[in-house]
């Protein structure tokens, strides 16, 4: 029996190349030897220090007085805890002076699920008009899991950055705001920051001009904090933490080391705080209440922030230094050519790049895998686009998480390195 889709069946209950990829990503995971170097994922570290955290969290809510039931045995409001929403809320007015109260906060089921409300309830179709509105991605390569989150079909329209070299083996992506232009289709603005893929952090400058184009078109600027601060604070340059009464900011427990309980926090003008409540409402009654019980005191503590100032922060730092240490002694060793990295403000992961590559980095990534380095090809990054064929640079790169074992970072450096050589040295 073969059934049919809508067309909402049809775009997010079909394939995509990011669904192919993670299938092949599993099937090699699951196939692979115990050499196999899994530096492909977006995985946070597991840190003890941090998990012991947890653990003490988990034995406090036993103990407390209906601590239970307020982890899971009952329902929260669709929007969220109450008492959570007003921590929030707090942290955010007495660590940086923003003028937010509850009504600003919406919890949602990890930060996927709220892109997925956010990017559907400003643009696709329009209720009023019956015309078509989409995202603007002020900057690409941007975070691969924005991609295939349109229930009817392609909402993104990206710009390509500036490229600033530096160094030896250095370059940052910068907002080009000459090629920056607000059409009457665009419905909302979206950066990460820090970015996945690339680590890099948008400079404050950056931020308030984006600000300041948003407010000037009358749309909201999206910004996506699932590494920045206040938690999980995977941020190592000066950047200011950024929120006006147009920004819709999105913060996250994952990275902190809580991705099991798929805690997503939104804050932002209540028109969508509300419309969010409505959205989880509809496709899930409720939030997962288990990562809002674990942290509130810590947050009501201000604990949330030493955790990720003391441990976390420099947890990553070092490791993010180490990748970096490898990266220069494995390429330089191998003779790997031309190779850059993108500068490492934040996140998890080293965006290498390979000017002049004589294959693409899909090829790249089916060559590393046979010899057991897992990576995620670069071109997934680049949606949104018109098709760019006189931009090579898009099949140039690929990222590399640092939060695994340091052995296999070092590694799998090694391997990428070497194939890197054997392909330049066949071509
Ligand atoms: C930039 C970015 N945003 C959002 C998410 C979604 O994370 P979660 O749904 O676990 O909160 C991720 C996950 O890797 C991410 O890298």
């Amino acid at each position: 029996m073969s059934y049919q889709f809508s067309e909402f069946g049809r775009h997010l209950g079909g394939d995509s190349g990011i669904s192919d990829l993670m299938v092949d990503l599993g099937n090699a995971l699951a196939t692979g030897g115990p050499d196999l170097k899994m530096l492909g994922g977006g995985q946070p570290a597991r840190i003890q220090e941090v998990n012991e955290v947890w653990r003490r969290r988990m034995e406090e809510i036993l103990e407390e007085d209906g601590g239970l039931d307020r982890a899971i045995t009952s329902y929260d409001p669709p929007r969220g805890n109450p008492r959570f929403l007003n921590a929030v809320a707090a942290m955010c007015r007495d660590t940086f002076g923003w003028q937010v109260g509850q009504e600003h906060v919406a919890v949602t089921t990890g930060g996927q699920t709220a892109f997925f409300f956010l990017f559907n309830l400003l643009a696709g179709r329009m209720a009023a008009d019956g015309t078509r509105r989409r995202v603007l991605l002020p900057l690409v390569p941007e975070y691969i899991g924005y991609a295939n989150q349109g229930i009817d079909g392609d909402l993104f329209h990206a710009v390509p950055p500036r490229i600033v070299e530096s160094g030896d083996h250095e370059f940052k992506y910068r907002v080009d705001f000459d090629n920056l232009e607000i059409t009457p289709d665009i419905a909302a603005i979206c950066v990460s920051r820090p970015t996945n893929p690339t680590g890099n952090v948008l400079t404050d400058g950056e931020i308030r001009s984006l600000a300041g184009i948003a407010r000037e078109h009358g749309i909201p600027l999206i910004i996506d904090n699932a590494y920045g601060v206040p938690f999980p604070g995977i941020i190592f340059h000066d950047a200011t933490p950024y929120w006006d009464d147009n920004t819709i900011l999105t913060l996250s427990l994952s990275k902190i080391g809580l991705p099991g309980t798929r805690t997503g926090i939104v804050i932002g003008p209540p028109q969508i705080i509300r419309a969010l409540g409505s959205m989880s409402a509809i496709a899930g009654l409720s939030n997962p209440s288990t990562g809002q019980q674990i942290i509130l005191p810590l947050i009501e503590s201000g604990e949330i922030l030493s955790i990720s100032d003391e441990i976390v922060r420099p947890y990553y730092e070092r490791k993010a230094a180490l990748a970096r240490e490898e990266a220069v002694r494995a390429f330089d060793e191998a003779g790997a050519g031309d190779w850059r990295m993108h500068v490492t403000e934040g996140a998890l992961f080293l965006w290498l790049w390979f000017p002049g590559l004589p294959c693409s980095s899909a090829e790249l990534y089916q060559r590393l895998k046979a010899r057991e380095v897992l990576v995620i090809p670069g071109h997934y990054f680049f949606f949104g686009l018109p098709d760019t064929p006189d931009w090579p640079h898009r099949h140039e790169c690929i990222r590399v998480s640092y939060a695994m074992e340091e052995s296999d970072v070092r590694d799998g450096l090694r391997v990428i390195a070497r194939e890197v050589a054997a392909i330049r040295a066949a071509s």
